[in-house]
């Protein structure tokens, strides 16, 4: 009798790399590997690896060190890695790491049980890194969601479910390494992504995010015969498949923001009211370093805009503080930015040097010192922001998805409001996925907490 053979994945890094775990772990299963929590029971690990700052890929190497001693102990085990440090580093990596058996990059992800037969069979070392510029995304994805584990699997991931659209960028900003480690932008068929979610719809997922590196440049596929179908033709027959009480999306580069995009937050109701719009920078002279091609006076304009079809629209962004040549002039118009528009969260790093970006042969960098002052006062900022926004609702009654139980107070429920606020709130009975009506009674600067009403 065959052993049950297990595997565990740990992901590192976005979204598309969260999903692109999900498919993993589906390709997995189809291989009648089980998922579990505990990393000493697998057969199989995979780190699904993420190289966008090098913070997050130090995080890596650490963990890698942590596995070789497990593989001591445990010589049949395989180790793989994925993701865009893999697609970095491909061969460097399994020379470094004799304990790594798989290097595979984020377009190879779909062939990840036949690399493991490969390397039980072989017992070699398997390299999967090719970054085809006709990357299509396979037409048939194996069915979501994964088969049962004896884990639990939390009920959060039965309701709400992440979607890729489009994958790759074309867009070359100058800290980037996405169009290195992902390739060139790719678009799925319009016709796949509906049947995908109508199955998930139908499963009793609620709540669909589409995503993508740059999800407005949606429509750009290498299949010439496929039909054109713009980004916000595909918001509007997604929100039409029954079941789907709320869409979001992410992310989005704001040069290619449209006025079609923005007028569907006035007319697709289960559209949520939440943009994520990384801005980088508040100074033109860095954004122009950075090759973001917008300016901040047409970001500023398009923020008007959207706030003028949808008034309660939330804005989030993304911040790099100390980009090679910021000086304290160009650091100030970033700060003077947070306050003009007020965003309802902002995600901040410090700049880092990535391999095979175009900033790192700039030869004006900024003082770590500095950067990390430049960051702190930023974040000491933002979250004042962030409180005082996130005050404005106390007294309102807000329509709260259930994502379950809250980990740290008994009693307490967590949930997002239709802007993706997260909201914790007493109650009993009560199931993921459900929408209740909860008084907001206090504004923190990361939630909101209420009571049912
Ligand atoms: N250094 C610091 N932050 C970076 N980001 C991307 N590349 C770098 C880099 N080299 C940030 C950007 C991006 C987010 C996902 O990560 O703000 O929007
Ligand atoms: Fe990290 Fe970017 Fe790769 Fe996502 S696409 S894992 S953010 S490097």
């Amino acid at each position: 009798m065959n052993a049950i053979k297990k595997s565990y994945i740990e992901t590192f890094g976005c979204q598309m790399n969260e999903r692109d775990s999900e498919i993993m772990g589906q390709v997995l299963s189809n291989a009648d590997y089980i998922p579990t929590e505990d990393i000493k029971q697998a057969d199989v690990i995979v780190l699904n690896t993420c190289s966008i700052r090098d913070k997050a890929e130090q995080k890596v190497y650490s963990l890698l060190g942590t596995l070789k001693k497990l593989k001591a102990k445990k010589p049949a085990l395989i180790i793989s890695v994925a993701g865009c440090v893999a697609q970095q580093e491909g061969k460097r990596l399994l020379t470094r790491m004799p304990q790594v058996d798989i290097v595979l990059g984020p377009q190879q992800i779909y062939r990840l049980s036949e690399l493991v037969s490969k390397a039980v069979a072989m017992g070699k070392q398997q390299l999967a890194v090719n970054l085809s510029s006709s990357f299509e995304i396979p037409r048939h994805i194996p069915p979501s969601p994964v088969k049962s584990s004896e884990d639990e699997q939390t009920a959060t991931a039965s309701f709400k479910k992440v979607v890729t659209i489009m994958q790759g960028c074309n867009n070359f900003c100058t800290y980037c390494v996405v169009p290195y480690t992902r390739g060139r932008e790719t678009s799925r068929p319009h016709d796949d992504i509906i049947a995908e979610i109508t199955v998930l719809a139908n499963q009793g997922v609620k709540e669909v995010t589409l995503l993508g590196q740059n999800v407005n440049s949606y429509g750009r596929t290498n299949d010439s015969t496929l039909q054109h179908i713009t980004f916000p033709e595909l918001l509007r027959n997604v929100a039409k498949i029954k079941g789907i009480k709320r869409l979001r999306f992410s992310t989005s580069n704001p040069k290619d923001l449209s006025p079609e995009l923005i007028k569907c937050f006035a007319e697709i109701e289960n559209l949520c009211p939440h943009f994520h719009l990384p801005v980088q920078s508040g100074s033109n002279h860095i954004l122009k370093r950075m090759n973001r091609k917008y300016s901040i006076e047409e970001y500023l304009a398009k923020v008007k805009a959207l706030r003028h079809i949808r008034p309660d629209i939330v804005l989030t962004t993304d911040i790099i503080v100390g980009f090679p040549g910021e000086t304290d002039e160009d650091f100030q118009a970033t700060m003077d930015l947070l306050e003009t528009v007020r965003y309802q969260g902002a995600y901040s790093f410090k700049y880092s040097d990535r391999p095979q970006a175009k900033s790192v042969a700039f030869d004006d960098k900024v003082d770590e010192q500095i950067k990390s002052e430049r960051l702190h006062r930023l974040q000491e900022k933002q979250k004042s922001i962030n409180l005082q926004e996130n005050q404005k609702y106390e007294g309102s009654i807000q329509s709260v998805m259930i994502e379950g139980e809250s980990k740290n107070t008994d009693g307490q429920w967590k949930g997002r409001t239709m802007s993706n606020i997260i909201v914790n709130f007493d109650g009993s009975a009560l199931s993921p996925g459900q929408e209740v009506q909860v008084k907001i009674t206090e504004g923190l600067p990361h939630s909101l907490r209420g009571t049912l009403v």
